[in-house]
């Protein structure tokens, strides 16, 4: 209207919370997601899921929440949440296979969802950071316990991590790479399909194991660099030249002793 003054906006609009109706009528046809218990906020999707085990909640419930107050990371760290930004979820299996085939199936579910619903193609540092140019997209945490495991995901979507001063340089979100917001709808369902498909056949076929092993060292972006490996204050520095049947990182150090590494960071 002439003459008329609009309203500047300060501050970007408030995200949009889940569409939780959509994410049901998706998951209908799935493995996993039955239930699905939504929480706007919680302290942990993993600790919450970890208390629907104990009181025994079904294989492939899924909690997923749009704040987390205390998300927790691997090897004790804190984990950022985006809210109404990111996918915090968490998924409680009994896997009738070992824990690292959670940590394959997993970072290849996050990697193969990215690459359906946005084209990007994610790499995976050892032994499951789902990454973009080297900036960490998705973290995972999964906590066994000696009757059930936790699967949980934290995928950085939407929003930005620029002015976060712990992430900014290390971590990125899929709208800042493509200039556009993804839907976390289409997200959550696809790693849910992905993650349900690898756990049927993981439990049911023999082979799939190794198939599944094969296709995460064909992602790993570790393979074939230096790396220093952190484990507490000790520090392995050295080429990282493959993985073994059971997902253990192969190190050959600067001094040519090789190092089968089971857990730690990679620098
Ligand atoms: C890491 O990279 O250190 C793993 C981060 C895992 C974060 C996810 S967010 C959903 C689930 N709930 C948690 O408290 N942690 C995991």
């Amino acid at each position: 209207m002439p003459g008329t003054s609009r309203r500047q906006l300060t501050a970007p609009p408030s995200p949009l919370p889940l569409d939780i109706a959509a994410i049901e009528a998706g998951l209908a046809a799935l493995a996993l997601g039955h239930p699905l218990v939504y929480l706007p906020s919680v302290d942990s999707t993993n600790t919450a899921a970890q208390e629907l085990a104990r009181a025994g909640t079904p294989d492939g419930t899924v909690v997923l929440a749009e704040v987390q107050m205390a998300g927790r990371g691997r090897l004790g760290r804190a984990w950022k949440s985006l809210p109404g930004q990111q996918l915090a979820l968490s998924i409680v299996l009994h896997p009738r296979v070992p824990p690292h085939f959670l940590v394959m199936a997993s970072a290849l579910s996050v990697a193969g969802a990215i690459e359906t619903v946005t084209a990007l193609r994610p790499g995976i540092k050892w032994p499951n950071d789902v990454l973009l140019d080297g900036r960490k997209l998705c973290g995972i945490l999964i906590e066994t316990s000696a009757d059930y495991a936790i699967v949980g995901i934290g995928l950085n979507i939407n929003g930005s991590v620029a002015g976060e001063p712990t992430l900014a340089g290390r971590a990125i979100t899929l709208a800042e790479v493509l200039g556009h917001e993804v839907s976390r709808e289409a997200l959550a369902l696809d790693v849910l399909r992905r993650l349900g498909d690898h756990y049927t056949r993981l439990n049911a076929d023999p082979h799939a194991q190794a198939d599944l092993r094969e296709q995460w060292r064909d992602q790993l972006v570790t393979l074939g660099h230096e790396v220093t490996i952190a484990q507490g204050t000790q520090r392995v520095t050295g080429i990282a030249e493959d993985v073994d049947a059971s997902g253990a990182l192969l190190v050959r150090a600067t001094d040519g002793s090789a190092h089968t590494i089971v857990w730690g960071d990679v620098e």
